[in-house]
């Protein structure tokens, strides 16, 4: 019985560590020969994220915006909250494929809870928040992810705008009663409210694969 423990526990083990080790290992080899191949350094592999991450961010956000704008001509504020609630996670996706990437918008105040930080996300939110509230601008940033396979990029999304206070300002001033209706049904736990022009809304978040960095170089 003891024995059958401990082969469960290192059949566990394995499963757990083995197979992403060995992945992980193989992608770095990859990454790395390729990188001597065309005298790439980790420096110029980084720097073109933060250009890529910077074009991606801009990409959404401008697709995102131009569908918001669309749809609130078409079917107002509640007919935009709609349209938002079935489409801008599924936007994020197709541009994510488009790119080979991973785009998401992250936020502490989240509408959807789909959207809240994941673990790798919650210290660099945190650090755009400590920046927001202190008054420091907030640049955007990159960083390897453990493991040394991929980069994460983020920006910073702010309200900019009277549109934005609509669905995301103060519930009796700055939404209207159908549209707060709405938000309630469709959204039982929106944390995503009572923001203010200026504020921090939350960050763009681009998990990029360094691969697909030497790829484009
Ligand atoms: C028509 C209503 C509407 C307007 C206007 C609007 N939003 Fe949103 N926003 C939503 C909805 C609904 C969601 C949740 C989408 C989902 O379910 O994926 C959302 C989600 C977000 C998120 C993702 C995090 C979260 O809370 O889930 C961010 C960031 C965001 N909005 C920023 C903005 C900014 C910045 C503006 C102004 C440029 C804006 N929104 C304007 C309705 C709106």
């Amino acid at each position: 019985m003891k024995h059958l423990f401990y082969f469960a526990l290192a059949a566990l083990v394995l499963i757990a560590c083995g197979p992403r080790e060995r992945v992980s290992k193989s992608v770095f080899d990859e990454v790395n020969k390729a990188m001597e191949a065309k005298k790439l350094s980790d420096a110029q592999i980084t720097q073109e994220a933060m250009s890529w991450g910077d074009s991606i961010s801009l990409e959404a956000q401008q697709l995102l915006m131009e569908n918001l704008h669309k749809a609130v001509g078409e079917g107002g504020f509640t007919g935009a909250l709609e349209f938002c609630n079935v489409n801008a996670l599924s936007i994020t996706e197709e541009l994510s494929k488009k790119h080979g990437v991973s785009i998401r918008r992250t936020s502490f105040r989240a509408r959807n809870q789909e959207n809240l930080p994941t673990p790798e996300e919650l210290p660099i939110l945190e650090a755009y928040e400590y920046n927001s509230e202190n008054g420091i601008k907030n640049e955007s940033n990159i960083q390897t992810l453990p493991g040394g396979d991929v980069l994460l990029y983020t920006k910073a999304i702010v309200i900019s705008s009277e549109l934005c206070l609509s669905c995301h300002g103060d519930p009796t001033n700055d939404i209207e009663a159908a549209v707060l209706g709405r938000i309630d049904s469709l959204y039982s736990e929106d944390l995503a409210r009572n923001f203010k022009a200026g504020d921090l809304r939350g960050i763009w978040s681009v998990k990029i694969p360094k691969k697909a960095v030497v790829n484009r170089l």
